[in-house]
């Protein structure tokens, strides 16, 4: 079987960009594919946190990934500071990639420049170094594919350039991995603001779908989700980036085409739309949450992570010490 890896930050609660852009394909890979998937809480801390949100926002995705469908017994599931190598990859790394790099990328543009603007005056040097232990993440486990929304894109292509980079200066020690992004770049918006992408992040609570949210507030902030003036239901992501929003998040919980879709919508109006919306995530959630309610707090999720945790740490401590024997980090051969 190949390898993949892919995660999620513990820096909020999990959204339905997340599930739709990651979660959904990873139980879907978990058949095809040796999986490995982590709750990333060690890039949650690039971002100042309080400590019992950030706890509870582990909590709350380690047991949803199994709600959603997550297979302990199939996959490899575990949080990321479990197991040291990462950190201690991520330094390696660090030491092998420049500033020239890193200040390209384009999440640390926006989330430093927010940062900045948020008036606490200061961006942490790990947003900083944020990619070189998504990096270590990646190449520690030889994943040849990593499955992420688009956002996530420009990190993976600098993994592939350390990798390349590594192997030339020390001898092969990493796979090269491969950035695998959904079909159509699907990326859920802000319900708000559809013009950027629905991030866990968001000070508005009504412009995201968290996996959380109650089927009362799932209705409201569906209903209320901006669109336009023409009411004339139109997949058009630059002139009618609301209703596309919609359309899509629509099509790819239903798993129907676009086409097949726009049948259906044939003479329809937006309120048909949102109501379309509403029934299919509530069809996909509710049993979401009722199986999360029966794991949430269970003895069951930590003893699935601690399994995760040390299948995961087997694996990276072979790859850290291969790295670190090439390197010549070490006295013995
Ligand atoms: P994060 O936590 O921001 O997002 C988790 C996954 O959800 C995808 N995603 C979206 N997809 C579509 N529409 C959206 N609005 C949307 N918002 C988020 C992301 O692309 C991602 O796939 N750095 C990563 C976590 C990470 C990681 C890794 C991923 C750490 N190490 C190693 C893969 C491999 C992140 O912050 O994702």
């Amino acid at each position: 079987k190949k390898k993949m890896l892919s995660a999620i930050t513990s820096s909020g609660a999990m959204t339905l960009g997340n599930y739709l852009g990651a979660v959904k394909r990873m139980v879907n890979f978990q058949e095809q594919y040796e999986m490995h998937v982590f709750i990333a809480n060690l890039h949650a801390i690039t971002v100042p946190q309080d400590k019992e949100v950030l706890r509870k926002n582990i909590k709350e995705i380690a047991a949803l990934y199994f709600a959603c469908g997550m297979d302990p017994n199939k996959s490899v599931i575990f949080l990321q500071s479990d197991v040291l190598e990462h950190a201690q990859l991520g330094w390696i790394l660090n030491t092998q990639s420049t500033i020239g790099e890193l200040s390209r990328m384009t999440q640390y543009k926006d989330k430093s420049q927010k940062a900045e603007e948020s008036g606490k005056g200061y961006i942490p040097a790990g947003l900083f170094t944020y990619p070189t232990l998504m990096a270590a993440d990646i190449l520690l486990y030889d994943a040849e594919f990593v499955p992420v929304g688009v956002d996530q894109k420009q990190h993976v292509e600098l993994t592939r350039d350390l990798a390349m980079r590594m192997n030339n200066r020390y001898g092969e020690m990493f796979v090269v991995p491969e950035c695998l992004v959904t079909e159509n770049k699907l990326k859920i918006m802000d319900l708000q603001d559809p013009t950027k992408k629905m991030s866990k992040s968001s000070d508005n609570p009504k412009a995201i779908i968290k996996m959380l949210d109650s089927p009362a507030d799932i209705r409201s902030k569906i209903k209320a989700a901006v669109t336009d003036s023409e009411n004339l239901i139109k997949h058009d992501p630059i002139n009618k980036p609301g209703v596309t929003n919609l359309i899509e998040i629509y099509t790819t919980l239903k798993n129907v085409s676009l086409q097949e879709a726009m049948v259906r919508w044939k003479g329809k109006n937006y309120k048909d739309l949102k109501d379309d919306v509403i029934e299919v995530l509530l069809e996909v959630i509710e049993p979401i949450q009722t199986r999360y309610k029966e794991l949430y707090n269970s003895l069951e999720v930590e003893q699935w992570l601690e399994q995760g945790a040390a299948k995961a740490r087997m694996i990276a401590n072979k790859k850290i010490n291969k790295v670190q024997n090439l390197m010549g980090l070490n006295y013995k051969r």
